[in-house]
């Protein structure tokens, strides 16, 4: 127990981080060229935010929460997900009165009691964006744009963008009306959980993994023919804009999402080999009565969250890896010692990544630790170049070396380091 992380939440090693910052520097970059500004929400909120927002039947919220008690007798859960905490955010801060369109991102983890698997996870994070204050399909499309071009720019494959719209309040309850009088009549075959759910939630029978259930809702009314002409020139607009943008995607009817804030349009990046990935690798949609449901004014969103886990089991190797110091100074005897730390230390002021000994073990295994740490140069200061003021600078993968003043190495190197890691820049 004492050395064991809890089930289904994980450790990133710095192994693992190179590749997680890799993929949130992207996602940074991305947000910035779309105009998305960064929000941190706290981990914990009330309990019934989430009951409110992602709905009281979903799921999530019948069965995936970590929700407590709190010592002064405060319902809290840890997030199960980021939309509902920057809306509450958005409406406590009002947001609203300081720009008619606030564009927001997002990363961190959010808890599910969920079965772990590969790319399933109890602790697991999310990258989320949230565009609240426009109706229009416009921002549907930039929103799915950001979204295509974040995978583009970061070389995953093997993806597709699914739509679908599920309609307004205006238009789904005439679809929920057909689809739970459907469902009574095959009431038999549907599994208990979505017998349970036919009163609530009758949508979420066409996307239960259940064989019965799959079978059973096989022919079952199709909500494109329910949109009202609202939702239907909406969706259409969508589709226009993704065809002039070519951004590829497919209509998936029965896609319905597992959260009830959703209206109009929803979406899933779907990974189509599957490689030991869970399907959905980010999802999205409309929330046009979330602000609203949450005692703000009356405000259309839309967003996405991608699974961090999900998208770094798609991520192409590319190879990068933890990078080696710029200089590992060999130093040897107490004098030589001093003079490593200066070096050392100057360079590290100056942000260049420099190493030293700290065991006064022989040159011979100061070389070996080097080697290991894959520093690109070592300065050696034995005895003998300290006498004589100078240290050998030593390029590890030419193996060519040369004499260098003592007093003028940090300057030099500075200098040299400088102009390597501008030309690198260009290049
Ligand atoms: P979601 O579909 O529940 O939507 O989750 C979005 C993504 O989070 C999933 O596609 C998946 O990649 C990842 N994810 C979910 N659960 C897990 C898990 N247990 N382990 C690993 N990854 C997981 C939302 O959360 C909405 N808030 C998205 C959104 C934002 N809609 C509008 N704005």
């Amino acid at each position: 127990m004492l050395t064991q992380a809890i089930k289904g939440v994980k450790d990133l090693l710095p192994e693992d981080s190179v590749r997680w910052r890799k993929v949130e520097t992207a996602a940074r970059d991305a947000f910035n060229a779309y105009g998305f500004l960064e929000i941190r929400t706290p981990i914990i909120e009330h309990t019934v935010l989430f009951a409110r927002s992602i709905g009281a039947t979903s799921d999530i919220v019948e069965k995936e929460m970590y929700a407590f008690t709190d010592r002064g007798g405060d319902e809290i859960t840890l997030r199960p997900e980021g939309t509902a905490g920057v809306v509450r955010a958005y409406v406590e801060h009002k947001l609203y009165a300081k720009d008619p369109v606030t564009k927001l991102y997002y990363m961190g983890p959010m808890f599910r009691r969920e079965r772990p698997q590969a790319g399933r996870l109890r602790q697991f994070h999310q990258i989320g964006a949230e565009a609240l204050g426009s109706a229009g399909p416009g921002i549907d499309v930039d929103v799915l744009a950001l979204l295509s071009d974040l995978f583009g720019r970061l070389g995953i494959e093997g993806v597709e963008l699914q739509i679908n719209s599920l309609g307004c309040r205006d238009c789904r309850p005439k679809y929920r009306a057909a689809l739970k009088e459907f469902l009574m009549a095959r009431y038999d075959q549907l599994c208990p959980d979505c017998q349970r759910r036919i009163e609530a939630n009758p949508l979420r029978a066409l996307d239960c993994k259940a064989e019965g259930c799959k079978a059973a809702t096989a022919d079952a009314p199709d909500m494109s023919e329910y949109l009202d002409d609202g939702c239907r020139e909406h969706f259409a607009k969508v589709r226009e804009g993704l065809d002039d943008l070519d951004i590829g995607y497919s209509v998936n009817k029965r896609m319905v999402r597992g959260l009830d804030y959703y209206t109009r349009t929803t979406f899933e990046m779907v990974a189509t080999d599957k490689k030991g990935a869970q399907n959905a690798v980010a999802a999205g949609g409309r929330y046009d009565g979330l602000v609203e449901e949450l005692g703000g004014p009356s405000t259309p969103g839309i967003g996405f969250a991608i699974g961090m886990e999900r998208l770094i089991l798609m991520l192409p190797e590319s190879g990068e890896d933890i990078n080696g110091p710029e200089l590992f100074v060999a130093a040897l005897g107490t004098d030589a010692g001093r003079v490593a730390l200066k070096v050392v230390h100057g360079l590290r002021t100056k942000g260049i990544h420099a190493e030293w000994d700290y065991s006064g073990a022989s040159l011979k295994s100061q070389m070996k630790k080097a080697d290991r740490s894959a520093a690109k140069r070592v300065l050696i200061v034995g005895e003998d170049e300290l006498a004589r003021g100078v240290a050998i600078l030593r390029d590890m993968r030419s193996k060519e070396q040369q004499e260098i003043p003592i007093k003028s190495v940090i300057a030099t190197l500075v200098n040299r380091l400088k102009v390597i890691q501008a030309i690198a820049r260009k290049h």
